[in-house]
């Protein structure tokens, strides 16, 4: 299926479906630099995700710890411990991809140092600079933003799964299936951060204004540090040599490809996500990302892992 086709079938019933990590893992031996060949703009603009996650998820996990004594609603709970779960394995797992990218002399510190520092310093415990927040104030707008992010994985997660394109244009196997475990696990647990940020985030009006705010700044902020991420790595790229510099005219000749979401795909979730009586439940299909994941070569060896663990 082609991406942006729409969706085989009915889906599955969302809130009944548990939500747990798989233990997984990845042998980057065999991935080259350029893992889609020949596309180094699409290869790099993906890659984007390896440079924001590692920090970026285990923030996310540190953000609905502090959350969590919160939750009163026992399904909730639940639901968030397997959010909190997951997203620590896929940080661990991206921050593979940046090990595998230095030894091949393609070393990420001198941009993931600044995603630190935003995650870790400016979107910590405490407000920066003393801003004048109250404790509860500065833990709803942290959820709302990552309510916001994580309406932009379930789009990503979903593409991915769809995206054919990618295998036909060769892409490598187990960078696929990282992407596509990854993917999956985002439209699995797509709807937790909303009814996290929901739950903690107070009510009426001031709930939905904070909830828009939340958006408001994660679109153009991501927006930014994925074009200054894929820029990165295309010049910093040993086998580009600098030759080659990210450029709108080389994205939008990716996305033509299928090699990238479309902007529409990407835009129209924003709006989407405004309407007030929005919920990410419809969000991508959950029926395809969990077919993924009985199909995928590392959720099914992680599988087979856990299964022999319980035997022994
Ligand atoms: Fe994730
Ligand atoms: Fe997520």
């Amino acid at each position: 299926m082609s991406p942006g086709a729409p969706e085989p079938g009915p889906d599955l019933a969302g809130d009944a479906h548990p939500i747990v990590p798989r233990r997984v893992a990845f042998d980057w031996e065999a991935t080259p630099l350029h893992w889609i060949p020949d596309e180094p703009t699409a290869t790099h603009v993906i890659n984007v995700l390896h440079l924001l996650l590692p920090a970026g998820e285990r923030w996310f996990v540190k953000v609905f710890k502090e959350g969590l004594p919160l939750v009163t609603d026992p399904e909730l709970r639940r639901d968030v411990k397997g959010f909190m779960g997951q997203e620590a394995t896929h940080s661990v797992q991206h921050a593979y991809v940046l090990d595998h990218l230095a030894q091949q002399q393609l070393p990420t510190e001198a941009y993931t140092k600044h995603v630190d520092f935003l995650f870790e310093k400016l979107l910590g415990e405490r407000p920066p600079f003393k801003v004048p927040v109250t404790a509860q104030e500065w833990l709803r707008f942290r959820l709302s933003l990552i309510a916001a992010i994580e309406q932009f994985t379930a789009v990503l997660g979903d593409w991915v799964l769809r995206a054919e394109t990618l295998e036909r244009a060769g892409a490598d196997e187990v960078m696929l299936d990282l992407l596509r475990w990854h993917g999956a696990e985002e439209v699995e647990h797509r709807s937790v951060a909303f009814d996290m940020y929901q739950h903690c985030g107070g009510s009426g009006l001031p709930r939905y204004a904070r909830r828009v705010e939340g958006m408001v700044v994660v679109a153009p902020v991501l927006a930014w540090l994925w074009i200054w991420g894929a820029s990165y790595l295309i010049r910093n790229d040993p086998r580009l040599g600098g030759r080659t510099r990210y450029s709108l005219r080389g994205h939008n000749r990716a996305v033509a490809k299928g090699l990238l979401p479309t902007w529409r795909e990407l835009g129209t979730a924003i709006p989407r996500y405004f309407r007030r009586s929005y919920h990410p439940s419809q969000e991508g299909s959950l029926r395809r990302a969990v077919e993924y994941l009985a199909a995928s070569p590392a959720a099914r060896a992680a599988a087979g892992a856990v299964g022999r663990a319980a035997m022994s």
